[in-house]
């Protein structure tokens, strides 16, 4: 970590191409580029050092740069060593910033490009702010560099994942600042978990397999937000698609959007395609590898690779792994194929370039707001896990609007007062679930 390396990606000459595509990813991000136009004067996070870990792809170049024109120094991993685009990196680093991401590392350089976000510059200076996807950094800098936590204003976690990372630390007491659960914003788990994924689910199965969707028996495992956008990803392509899951409410969920909701072991059996979107470990595990069809396709949407048990696949089946091409391998268990994806790590970002921009810009507009919040802020929150105020959702989620042209109503007085709100709103109670 003392010595100085600028940045770290697979191919600078890569930028060109990535700018182009930042460009028009911009356009896209109404969300972020209004936070641009708004405090791209005034910098509000001037002084902030925010060190990022988080997939490093086109949409999150554009959250990088909207930090940047806010007044931040910036450094940045990404969270899967899988997800980053080489020629996001490559134009993020063309423009100056820290960033140590490539696809296809390995473990220890996942770790390796983690620690070079934590200082910032020649000088070294230690990161000063936390924007952290899954818990990695957030967990690297509060086990192994715990010295640096005093100087750290705040956290915000993106995803569900991480969220429980961090309320395991605040029942430990070991929370040491403030964090925000960017998560269960309404706007980033009803949005990005669930219309991302119904974008990006199949997006992924097909460029990594080119299987025909339609007719095939799809089993997705789990019917929270990123379930509910995998089935629906599933469906729509014409799968017919079966449910599991252990939440009565989500099963009934799931059988009223018309699912079949059937036992992990009897549905792997049926099983053309297998995608787990739990967040939970030990989903696909011997029995059900050993009872899958000839070819049926493996795959992970969660954050963590443990949903499926690849240590048991590798173990035992190991030598007969063939690479058909990268992210996309074949085993064979006593003579019958099973085809795996991004080897268990999510599908989405390994084997395609994760979710579309404008669904990100809601994610990424909540990130950038608690980001400032926590930076201007942070003395008046203790170390505990907050989500951003309601008025704030659905500012976001009005930035949104235009783009795509929606025309909202508007509640007059008597309205207002009949529903028990303000005509700005906010429109609902902090119980409603949308
Ligand atoms: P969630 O909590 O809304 O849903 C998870 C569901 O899995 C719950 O309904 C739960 O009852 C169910 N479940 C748990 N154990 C199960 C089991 N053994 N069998 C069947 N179902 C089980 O969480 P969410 O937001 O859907 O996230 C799921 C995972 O996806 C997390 O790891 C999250 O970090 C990740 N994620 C991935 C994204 C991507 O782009 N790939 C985007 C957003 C989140």
């Amino acid at each position: 970590t003392k010595t100085y390396v600028p940045y770290k990606v697979k191919d600078i000459a890569l930028a060109e191409w990535g700018r182009k595509e930042i460009q028009l990813a911009e356009a896209e991000m109404p969300g972020l580029m209004a936070l641009r136009a708004q405090y791209g004067e005034s910098k509000p996070l001037q002084g902030a050092r925010i060190a990022g870990c988080l997939h490093m792809t086109i949409q999150t170049a554009v959250l990088i740069e909207t930090l940047q024109v806010l007044g931040a120094d910036v450094t940045w991993s990404s969270c899967n060593i899988f997800s980053t685009q080489d020629h996001a990196a490559a134009a993020i680093a063309a423009a100056g910033t820290p960033v140590y991401a490539w696809k296809g590392m390995n473990e220890e350089e996942f770790n390796w490009c983690i620690e070079q976000t934590l200082f910032f510059g020649e000088e070294r200076q230690p990161l000063n702010m936390i924007l952290d996807d899954g818990g990695d950094l957030t967990n690297m800098v509060l086990n192994q560099f715990p010295e640096l936590a005093a100087g750290i204003k705040g956290i915000s976690e993106e995803t569900t994942t991480g969220v429980l990372r961090l309320m395991d630390r605040v029942k430990a007491g070991t929370l040491p600042m403030p964090a925000f659960n960017i998560n269960d914003s309404v706007t980033k788990s009803k949005f990005d978990n669930k219309y991302g994924c119904k974008e990006s689910c199949v997006d992924a199965i097909r460029r990594a397999t080119d299987v025909m969707m339609a007719g095939k028996v799809a089993v997705v495992a789990g019917y929270g937000d990123v379930g509910k956008g995998t089935a629906a990803s599933l469906r729509g392509a014409g799968a017919r698609v079966i449910v599991t899951e252990i939440d009565p409410i989500c099963a009934l969920q799931a059988a009223m959007d018309g699912f079949e909701v059937k036992k992990m072991a009897d549905a792997a059996k049926r099983a053309d395609i297998v995608v787990t979107a739990t967040g939970n470990c030990d989903i696909i595990t011997e029995q059900h590898f050993r009872s899958l069809k000839d070819k049926a396709i493996v795959c992970n949407i969660g954050h963590f690779d443990d949903e499926i048990d690849m240590a048991w696949l590798n173990g035992n089946y190991g030598h007969t792994k063939n690479t058909i091409k990268p992210q996309v391998d074949l085993y064979t268990i006593d003579g019958k194929d099973v085809i795996v994806l991004a080897e268990g790590r999510l599908v989405n970002l390994g084997c395609a370039t994760g979710h579309p921009s404008f669904v990100m810009s809601n994610s990424f507009t909540n990130q950038t707001l608690a980001q400032l919040e926590l930076w201007q802020n942070a003395d008046k929150y203790e170390n505990k896990v907050y989500t951003l105020p309601k008025h704030l959702d659905e500012m976001v989620a009005r930035l949104h609007l235009e783009k795509i042209g929606v025309e909202l109503d508007e509640l007059n007085a008597k309205q207002a007062g009949y529903i028990g709100v303000t005509p700005e709103g906010p429109f609902k109670s902090d119980l409603y679930r949308y």
